[in-house]
């Protein structure tokens, strides 16, 4: 596809070879994420970050991303500081934001509402997650992660096991994933949920198609046997009709050391889009792996920059240009990408 001056709504835009070229500029992207090298850019350019749902890694980051190309964030961050509170519509908002914007990204918590927005908007805008419908940027940096963490142990996206975990009727990150992975051959994907919050039909029947292997069960332990990553999710209880419903599920699937030990190949890949429900009547995914080399989840954070500067300076078509208005940066920053442990951890 040509990115330049297009939406981002949905990862069924992006063949193969998009996702490559994705990769391929988030990787250039690498030095500057890592905060050893200076580009300035997007110099000049205003990102308008519209959040009207709550949200710490995808508002940040891509904040974050724009600005380490060089441009400026204005943002909303919540539904009640905006106008919409007014009765303002979508359709003024974004023609409003996109006369102040070079780009735009949108959270909103109906899906469609993003593609709505963006038919009035006179710049390019990413989704960045609508409701339980899609977060394409997420997949993007989850499928990098993968891949990054595969290769790593010689495994590839082709031909890999994936178990994903818990609430995946309302989680978004789950259904752009499985999406996305219909590009690619040969996957086994086994589904672990309560049977209630189980894969909408028409993504796993896309799945079968596609010709990947996919078995749904809600019985964890056997699922989380032979696979290369699992994919552990959150109960998304905003998307429930209320507390007490969302509380039935909450704690029914959980990973710490113990069933990671007694179920799970060794080298397994540990992700979760993050947040995690921490609460102790959730606990999904336990801190007593924080410290295991497997567990991927801050390393998968971290890749949300790269993913989303890339995205940026294709759809503003700056990606040839990064280089030239680069230089080093002149703080001391080492050592903090090496590794996946706090700095204090690493001064004992
Ligand atoms: N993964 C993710 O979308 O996190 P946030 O809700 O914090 O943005």
């Amino acid at each position: 596809m040509n990115f330049s001056g297009t939406h981002i709504l949905s990862v069924k835009q992006f063949t193969r070879a998009d996702i490559e070229r994705i990769f391929e500029v988030a990787g250039r992207m690498e030095s500057y994420a890592e905060r050893r090298k200076i580009t300035r850019v997007m110099e000049g350019a205003i990102l308008g970050n519209m959040f009207f749902e709550p949200s710490t890694r995808t508002r940040v980051s891509f904040g974050c991303a724009f600005n380490l190309l060089g441009g400026q964030v204005r943002e909303i961050t919540d539904v009640k500081s905006s106008s919409i509170t007014k009765g303002e519509s979508l359709y003024d908002t974004a023609r409003v934001i996109s006369g102040y914007s070079d780009v735009i990204v949108m959270r909103h918590p109906q899906s469609g509402s993003v593609s709505e927005f963006a038919k009035a908007s006179r710049v390019p805008v990413i989704n960045g997650g609508d409701g339980t419908n899609e977060h394409p940027s997420q997949a993007l940096l989850d499928l990098y992660t993968i891949s990054k963490e595969l290769r790593s142990n010689d495994r590839n996206i082709d031909g890999m096991h994936i178990a994903m975990v818990g609430d995946l009727k309302h989680g978004r990150t789950v259904h752009s994933l499985s999406q996305l992975l219909l590009l690619y051959e040969n996957i086994r994907f086994t589904l672990i949920s309560p049977t209630e919050l189980c894969m909408p039909e028409s993504i796993v029947s896309d799945l079968r198609t596609a010709g990947h292997q996919v078995h749904e069960t809600d019985d964890m332990e056997s699922g989380l046997s032979d696979n290369d990553t699992v994919y552990l999710t959150r109960i998304q209880e905003e998307r429930f009709d209320s507390k007490l419903e969302a509380a039935i599920y909450r704690g029914r699937f959980r990973l710490n050391q113990a069933i990671y030990t007694r179920h799970c190949q060794p080298n397994t890949v540990i992700m979760h889009p993050l947040p995690r429900d921490s609460r102790k009547e959730a606990n999904e995914l336990d801190n007593d792996l924080n410290q295991h080399p497997s567990l991927a989840i801050f390393r998968q954070a971290d890749n949300g920059v790269v993913v989303r500067m890339a995205l940026f300076a294709l759809v503003l078509d700056v990606v040839q240009l990064v280089e030239e208005s680069a230089r080093d940066v002149t703080w001391h920053t080492k050592g903090r990408f090496e590794k996946n442990i706090p700095l204090q951890s690493q001064q004992n």
